[in-house]
């Protein structure tokens, strides 16, 4: 039974692609809007509606909005690489402010009112405590983590002026993927942590370079909370059916979504060498400016208010799903090499 319908911006990406099968195993109709810049047509699921549209062309959102009739938008379409996003700042306000504006500007002429958006944990920067939580200052130390930040308070004007309801979610480290094995495209260029490592495994890469030994950490490497993404695509679903229950007066939240556990990057290369069986190679490298020692969220709020608790907290199982997509594509990998 068809509950309701909804539209992904961005669906066709990896976080997207999760989403969009937690929606669509609810019973939802999914809508999937992307122009496939990361992301991938193999990303859009069975049952899903695929629409290419690029949210920086305002008239392909109207097209849009203007024809199907959605309960609500989750919005995940952005570039998401910190570093590139210090060398060209104008890209990522276009692509993730102007491109967030255009989306929201589109919905509200089209009377759509519930808005899920993908922010980052890169809203607050250095920590002054941990774990962090959502009265934690924000003061990104990066041009990306200003574009969510940007991007978050013009969605709760439109929870003012206009009457959209929303929920940003603030994730932490995104990694893992679907235990069914449905989603298997893989991050193009990806700039984390576990994608890179599961490259060297594979032999795409040679080493993994490791950014800062001496933190104040129990191995000296940095700490992160990582998040499975089918539990982060979880916490979507709870949102937009928060959000629809406040069609009266909207509501306007900022929500961390990690583990609440964190896990070294020497850890993880560990239990990622033991579950491959490969080498992975390592350099240690001087720290990257601005790179905490350790980032650990609270999620308490969105447990509190969505009911959300993450299920796959394991950081072997995070790494042993992620491993069955890309050990596939090993000896695809060397199948081309060799052809060449
Ligand atoms: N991956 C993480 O660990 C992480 C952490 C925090 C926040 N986020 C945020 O989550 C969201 C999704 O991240 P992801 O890892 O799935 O990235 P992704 O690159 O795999 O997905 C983004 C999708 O948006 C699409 N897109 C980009 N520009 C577009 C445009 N102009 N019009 C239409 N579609 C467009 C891409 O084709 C892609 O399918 C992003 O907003 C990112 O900033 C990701």
């Amino acid at each position: 039974m068809i509950l309701q319908s909804v539209a992904i911006v961005g669906g066709a990406g990896y976080i997207g692609s999760h989403v969009a099968k937690a929606f669509r195993d609810d019973g939802f109709e999914v809508h999937i809007l992307d122009n496939l810049s990361a992301g991938a047509k193999g990303n859009v699921l069975s049952g899903t509606i695929f629409h290419h549209c690029d949210i920086l062309v305002p008239s392909s959102l109207d097209r849009f909005f203007g024809t199907q009739k959605v309960a609500g938008v989750v919005h995940l379409a952005a570039r998401k690489a910190v570093g590139e996003s210090m060398n060209i700042p104008l890209v990522y306000t276009e692509a993730n402010v102007i491109g967030t504006h255009n989306v929201l500007a589109s919905m509200y002429r089209y009377g759509c009112k519930h808005f899920i958006y993908s922010s980052s944990a890169a809203v607050y920067g250095t920590p002054d405590y941990l774990p962090i939580d959502e009265d934690h200052p924000l003061n990104p130390d990066n041009y990306y983590g200003y574009t969510k930040k940007c991007s978050e308070e013009m969605i709760s004007w439109y929870g003012k002026l206009v009457g959209i309801s929303s929920i940003s979610l603030r994730y932490f480290n995104a990694v893992g993927y679907d235990h069914a094995g449905e989603i298997r495209g893989i991050e193009s260029n990806p700039n984390n942590l576990l994608p890179r490592v599961m490259e060297c495994a594979i032999g795409v890469r040679d080493h993994i370079d490791v950014f800062g030994v001496d933190f104040d950490t129990e191995d000296g490497t940095g700490v992160r909370d990582y998040v499975h993404v089918s539990d982060l695509a979880n916490a979507h679903l709870l949102a937009m059916k928060y959000a629809l229950t406040c069609s009266e007066k909207a509501c306007t939240h900022s929500l961390n979504l990690g583990s609440e556990k964190g896990a070294s990057v020497y850890e993880i290369i560990k239990a990622s060498r033991e579950i491959t069986g490969r080498k992975i190679p390592t350099k240690e490298v001087v720290r990257r400016p601005g790179d905490p020692a350790t980032l650990i969220a609270s999620s308490q709020q969105a447990m509190e208010i969505l009911g959300w608790t993450p299920k796959h907290t394991d950081i072997r199982d995070m790494i042993e799903t992620t491993w069955e997509i890309y050990k596939e594509l090993e000896s695809a990998y060397y199948a081309s090499k060799n052809r060449t």
